[in-house]
């Protein structure tokens, strides 16, 4: 009869909600952080992964939603709307069919996952496939939601950041301090926004002695906070972080410079080194975009950016089985066999 009762109930009173706020929820947050053997050895640190494909949509971005639907059922919207490279879409669409209300998504046109439009479609959303990136799904949705009778559930709606910035307080809670170093992808550059705002609370109500440095890796063709520029035509494996012109841009800047952290970037070819690395020797599976915080850790590490004995946290942020092929690819087709022991036996070389 005790399960985890979702991000609201749990941290009700770090929270902007009343008594009277209408709770939509799936249950989120409350997920595992799991010692990573192979990545603390590399290291040698003490590594864990905050396994955030384990929320009910299978990413963070339920964290923010259950927030952002709630605030606007509160406020008595009927229709929410949101841009997305996928995992927000299929989040808003599950909470919004919580709330009873209708949702809209618009997403760049053949550039987002299979599962994740899967998820929009059946949950009932009404999805826009824009001719165009990301930024400009996300000047259209702001337009829209400006204009007509909508509420906007991007992470620029302020309660999704202080939904997404229970994952910090779960890590306090579960390790009794702040890691030293906490790392986590970038994309529009929300969630690391979240954690820093999350970190930066318990500090100062001295839940956490400290706070930590701040790690953010983007992927190379979609980079704009290395570079110090938009970039006009993202490109990356990893379509969630997909974005040329972050709107939490500033955001992720002071998270880095405050905490005394870093923003960096890999390349799709570390991205999929670290996913691979993930599944198969950390049992983790993620999606590409997951894995661009265990390549920048792996990429600092080989710098010698990482001393160690330090306690580190990677963030992966969405479930692999949200984006598939990549695993699929390149991988060797499994043998068929009949129904017969012997044959199955030599083919698996058990004989
Ligand atoms: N990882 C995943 C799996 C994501 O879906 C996203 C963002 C990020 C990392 C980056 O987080 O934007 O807060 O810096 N996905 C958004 C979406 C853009 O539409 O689902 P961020």
């Amino acid at each position: 009869t005790h399960q985890w009762r979702g991000i609201i109930e749990e941290y009700r009173d770090r929270l902007p909600v009343s008594d009277t706020t209408p709770v939509v929820t799936l249950r989120e947050g409350g997920t595992p952080l799991v010692p990573a053997q192979v990545l603390s050895e590399r290291t040698g640190c003490e590594v864990h992964l905050k396994v955030e494909g384990a929320n009910p949509t299978g990413s963070f971005k339920d964290r923010g939603m259950t927030m952002a639907i709630s605030k606007a059922k509160e406020e008595g919207a009927k229709a929410v709307i949101c841009a997305s490279t996928g995992n927000t879409s299929a989040s808003a669409a599950a909470y919004a069919v919580r709330a009873g209300m209708v949702s809209a998504v618009l997403v760049p046109q053949g550039k987002i996952a299979l599962g994740k439009m899967g998820q929009a479609l059946v949950h009932g959303a009404k999805i826009l496939q824009v001719d165009g990136n990301f930024d400009d799904c996300l000047t259209l949705a702001r337009d829209l939601s400006d204009n007509y009778p909508v509420a906007l559930v991007n992470s620029v709606n302020p309660v999704r950041i202080e939904g997404q910035k229970t994952a910090a307080f779960e890590i306090v809670d579960m390790l009794g301090d702040a890691p030293d170093i906490h790392v986590l992808p970038v994309g529009n550059a929300g969630n690391i926004t979240a954690y820093w705002k999350g970190y930066k609370e318990y500090a100062t109500d001295g839940v956490s002695k400290r706070t930590p440095r701040m790690w953010g890796f983007q992927a190379s063709g979609s980079a704009p906070i290395v570079r110090g520029e938009v970039v006009k035509d993202p490109s990356t494996i990893a379509t969630a972080i997909r974005i040329g012109n972050p709107a939490s841009w500033q955001y992720a800047l002071a998270a880095r410079d405050e905490s005394g952290g870093l923003i960096d970037e890999v390349t799709d070819r570390e991205i999929l080194r670290a996913y691979r690395l993930l599944a198969a020797q950390e049992g983790v599976f993620v999606e590409p975009a997951s894995a661009a915080s265990v390549a920048g850790l792996l990429k600092a590490a080989e710098q010698g950016k990482v001393d160690p004995g330090q306690r580190i946290v990677c963030t992966v942020t969405g479930n692999g089985l949200k984006d598939p092929d990549w695993a699929v690819a390149g991988a060797p087709q499994p043998v068929t066999v009949p129904v017969d022991a012997a044959t199955a036996a030599e083919r698996l070389g058990l004989a």
